[in-house]
This record gives C-alpha cells, sequence and structure tokens, in this order.
C-alpha cells in the first residue's frame, strides 16, 4: 500500500476546515487527523470519518486549553506529520469598536486566533521534523492585513494582524530546517463566520487552499498567500 501523508485540520468540524477535510480525503494521499473541540456533537464529520477507511481520525482538541493541546500532542507522538493546517478561529465578539471593547473577549480572539496556532507548531514540531516535506500553513485572513485600511472588528483584525507577524518570525526560524512555514487568505467564504453574502463558497476556498499547500515549494516559505495561490499584501 501506498505510504499517506498525514495533515492535521484544527476547526475540522464545520466551515473552511470540515471542507478541507474533505478535499484532503478526496486526493487518496492523505490520512487527515481531523481536530475538533466536541466530537459528540459533530455528526457531519462523524460520517465522513466512518466512510474514510480510516483516513480520517477525528481528535478531541480544545485550542484555549493548554492540556487539550498537550494531549493531543501526546496522542501524536512518534507519528509523522507533514502538514499542520491551524484553521480554526472566531471573530471575537459583538463589542469589539473602539468605544464599545469587550476585552476579556478580545482577550479570548488572541488565544484563539494568534497564540494557539504556535502552542500547535510547539505541540507537532517533533512530528513535522519526521517529514520529508514539512509544512505549517495558518489560515489568516485579508482584515489582519496592515495595507488594508478598514474600520471596526478590532479584536479580530489585531489577532489575525499579530498571527502574520508571529508566522513570518517563525519561518526565519525554521527556515534552516527545511520547514516551510505560510500564511494564508481563504478568501471571503460563505460559513458560519463569513455569512450567506460571502464572494465564494467553502468548496471553492477549500480547492484553491489545497491546491496551494500541496504544491508549496521551500521558496514560497514566510509568504502571505491567498486561497489563488497569489501573495496577499501584509
Ligand atoms: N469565512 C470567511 O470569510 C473567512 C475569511 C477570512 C479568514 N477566515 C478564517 O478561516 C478560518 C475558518 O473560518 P470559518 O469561516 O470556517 O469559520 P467557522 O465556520 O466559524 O468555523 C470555525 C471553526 O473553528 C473552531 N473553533 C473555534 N474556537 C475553537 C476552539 N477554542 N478550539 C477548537 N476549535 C475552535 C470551530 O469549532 P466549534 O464548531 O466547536 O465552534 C469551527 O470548527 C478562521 O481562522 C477564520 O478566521 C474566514
Amino acid at each position: 500500500m501506498m505510504s499517506l501523508s498525514t495533515v492535521i485540520i484544527t476547526g475540522a468540524n464545520r466551515g473552511i476546515g470540515f471542507e478541507l477535510t474533505k478535499r484532503f480525503l478526496l486526493s487518496n494521499e492523505w490520512k487527515i487527523l481531523a481536530c475538533c473541540r466536541n466530537p459528540d456533537g459533530a455528526d457531519a464529520l462523524k460520517d465522513l470519518a466512518e466512510n474514510s477507511s480510516n483516513r480520517v481520525e477525528i481528535c478531541r482538541l480544545d485550542l484555549t486549553n493548554e492540556n487539550s493541546i498537550k494531549a493531543f500532542s501526546e496522542k501524536i507522538s512518534g507519528r509523522a506529520i507533514d502538514v499542520l493546517l491551524n484553521n480554526a478561529g472566531i471573530m471575537g465578539g459583538n463589542h469589539q469598536s473602539a468605544f464599545d471593547m469587550d476585552f476579556d473577549a478580545w482577550f479570548e480572539t488572541f488565544k484563539v486566533n494568534t497564540m494557539a496556532p504556535l502552542r500547535m507548531v510547539q505541540a507537532s514540531i517533533e512530528n513535522l521534523r519526521q517529514s520529508s516535506n514539512p509544512r505549517i500553513i495558518t489560515i489568516s485572513s485579508q482584515m489582519g492585513s496592515l495595507n488594508r485600511m478598514g474600520k471596526g472588528s478590532y479584536a479580530y483584525r489585531s489577532s489575525k494582524a499579530a498571527l502574520n507577524k508571529v508566522m513570518q518570525v517563525l519561518a526565519a526560524e525554521l527556515e534552516q530546517e527545511g520547514i516551510i512555514v505560510t500564511v494564508m487568505h481563504p478568501g471571503w467564504v460563505q460559513t458560519d463566520m463569513g455569512g450567506k453574502d460571502a464572494d465564494i463558497s467553502p468548496q471553492a476556498s477549500a480547492e484553491g487552499l489545497f491546491r496551494v499547500i500541496t504544491s508549496l515549494k521551500k521558496s514560497d516559505n514566510g509568504r502571505f498567500l491567498q486561497w489563488t495561490g497569489e501573495d496577499h499584501p501584509w
């Protein structure tokens, strides 16, 4: 049997993460560690896993809980991981304007969007080092781009801007080891987060992200890419 590559996908139970899980499954070359915080309620993901010939493995993972990430790290100990795909993210609540700011919710947004991706890198770095083509991809957003003016959503925008910097620094530090680190904008996508008026379907986003992720080269390290493969301005 052909040996499979392995991808970790966070937030795999719905939205872009679920579509990414389906897209990786479609290619036949991938084993997917599909992470979600409540596997019991993840009916669509459970159906997918049941019909995946064991290629989708559901893993419990709450990104705001350090012990949950540690337990996940222990669970995957010794296994080679080819792609860490940090996809899970939150919008940051309803009170994130300059003069009506929920600071606790802002902190929570940083935990999930900015700090958890680095915790996931810590949790899987030894596994990535066992791969012949290791990649760390984090789903960011155009809303975190400093080149783009925009109003409101302070918590979300700042969490993604900081995430971009975290991953850019990491890219510089892991370059010598040949680990590719990128951040990606998935498009404005019709999910619970993007809303129904968004530009593209989750399927279209996942298809683009998959193509870009599976054809990354070492020279792509440290780039901010769109789901189309084009550069996104920082
Ligand atoms: N949709 C867009 O237009 C758009 C645009 C730019 C960037 N993005 C980014 O794309 C990514 C995916 O977005 P989406 O549109 O698919 O969002 P979504 O439909 O709201 O799904 C978010 C996913 O993240 C998971 N998640 C949230 N908090 C978590 C936690 N503490 N622990 C574990 N999982 C957690 C959710 O799990 P639960 O089901 O348990 O809540 C869910 O699976 C995010 O990083 C988002 O910022 C989206």
